[in-house]
């Protein structure tokens, strides 16, 4: 070690650490392309913002896409006890096999398959959570120089995987005034020879919409006539409030390859766990010459899931009680409507219901707000008058908005509620006459 750190620094010996041409300057250790390819635009965006709540007032921060941040939503009991089972036997401290083990696959397999969309234990991989699941996807189809399709708004971690692979990413639209619908005219323009594939999110994160069947059939349409292989972000799998259905894209194609995205983290309330899933529904053989092996190869760089929880799985899926699927989703449903009641009242906001996942995107009229310039001011200075904490949708590519998160207490709704209201009034249209407003 000595000898090979001096000889690095003294240079002229004959060997290749010494070639002076290869010895550097000084101690300044570069990193890799990849590193400097990689940028969390949610990051980027909230470590530059000044985040200083109110003393006066207790902060409530609905920004975090976390339902265990509260403490008012827990994991079902059962499934706690399922991992503390598993752990009591000692026969899940080895390795696990790299897509998972063969018992896990079979229970996703099982519990997701339908005559639409079959499944197996050969189509299920496991991941670190869904976003080792979606990282599997985007590595396994798009090389450097290619793009991949994502919506806007969106969750940004697309972005952060592809570009550090020198992927690039397009943004599609969704239509606030069609409940988020895809723009499907305008998802076409983008596509070109390097278009490796078109990532759906349903339910969505960060709009909480739900796609109906029918928008699912057009948007296959679409990629089957493209010859376009989807990314299915399915993560809120059958999150959805009482009227409205989730329909998984693969049960409602025979002919378009799908990969689809699942996990633990937000159906179990348990996101620290980091299980995710990838789904592969291929009828006709699109991703067997290929991709499958592709996607065995991938898993092997990480292992996936602690061994704990993947041994636990067939039992967190059988003994769930159907109860607690539903108990969650009515209080994020009866939040959501509260929220929007209270806020839709605020002159300069306006909210667009959600039907699903957690979230509600609020849009912000911003030229009556003339002392802010972008939702990223709008939202720090909510946060340091009133201590609530709203995350701006520039982190979703989507400015004038910001996202709330509504898996909080009720009583903490109607708080934040009445903070925003006292905090618009002030700010609304400030020195102006125009409409007399406030
Ligand atoms: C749309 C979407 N996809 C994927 C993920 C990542 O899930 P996980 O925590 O299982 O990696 C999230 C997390 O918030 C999400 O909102």
């Amino acid at each position: 070690m000595a000898s090979s750190s001096n000889s690095y620094v003294n240079g002229n010996r004959n060997c290749h650490g010494d070639n002076p041409q290869v010895k550097r300057a000084k101690w300044v250790v570069p990193s890799s392309q990849m590193a400097k390819n990689t940028h969390n635009p949610i990051r980027q965006i909230v470590d530059n913002m000044k985040i200083e709540p109110n003393p006066e007032k207790k902060m409530i921060a609905l920004s975090i896409g976390d339902p265990t941040v509260f403490g008012n939503l827990e994991p079902p009991r059962e499934i706690e006890e399922a991992v503390i089972d598993c752990i009591h036997t000692r026969k899940y401290n080895g390795y696990a096999p790299s897509i998972g083990y063969e018992t896990a696959r079979a229970a996703i397999a099982k519990y997701y398959t339908s005559p639409e969309a079959p499944l197996e234990a050969k189509d299920v991989i496991f991941g670190s959570g869904c976003s080792g699941a979606l990282d599997l996807c985007i590595s396994v189809l798009a090389n450097p120089g290619q793009n991949i399709l994502v919506p806007r708004p969106g969750f940004s971690l697309y972005k952060t995987l592809a570009e550090s692979i020198g992927v690039e990413i397009r943004h599609y639209n969704l239509l606030p005034e069609r409940c988020w619908e895809i723009d499907l005219e305008n998802l076409q323009s983008l596509v070109d020879e390097n278009t490796a594939a078109v990532v759906v999110n349903n339910p969505s994160n960060p709009c909480g919409s739900v796609f109906t069947k029918e928008h699912i059939q057009d948007i296959l349409r679409v990629a089957e006539r493209l010859r376009l292989p989807i990314v299915a972000d399915e993560i809120y799998a059958d999150m959805v409030f009482s009227g409205h259905s989730f329909h998984f894209m693969a049960s409602l194609t025979t002919e378009v390859p799908i990969l689809s995205c699942g996990g633990l983290a937000k159906r179990y309330i348990v996101p620290g766990w980091r299980v995710g899933w990838v789904l592969i529904h291929d009828r006709h053989g699109a991703f067997e010459a290929e991709v499958r092996n592709g996607l065995l190869r991938l898993s092997q760089r990480i292992l996936g899931p602690n061994t704990l929880i993947q041994a636990a799985i067939p039992r967190i899926l059988e003994e769930t009680p159907q109860s607690f699927y539903q108990d969650t989703m009515a209080l994020v449903q009866r939040n959501a409507e509260l929220f929007f009641n209270g806020v839709s009242k605020i002159p300069g906001l306006s909210p667009i219901m959600p039907c699903g996942a957690m979230y509600m995107m609020v849009g912000i009229d911003i030229d009556k707000f003339p002392e802010f310039s972008s939702d990223v001011e709008f939202t720090q200075r909510l946060v340091s008058e009133q201590s609530v904490f709203c995350l701006p949708a520039s982190c979703f590519q989507y400015p004038n908005f910001f996202r709330v998160v509504l898996t909080l207490p009720a009583e903490m709704v109607s708080e934040a509620c009445e903070r925003i209201q006292e905090f618009c009034s002030q700010h609304y249209m400030v020195g102006s006459s125009a409409n007399g407003a406030f």
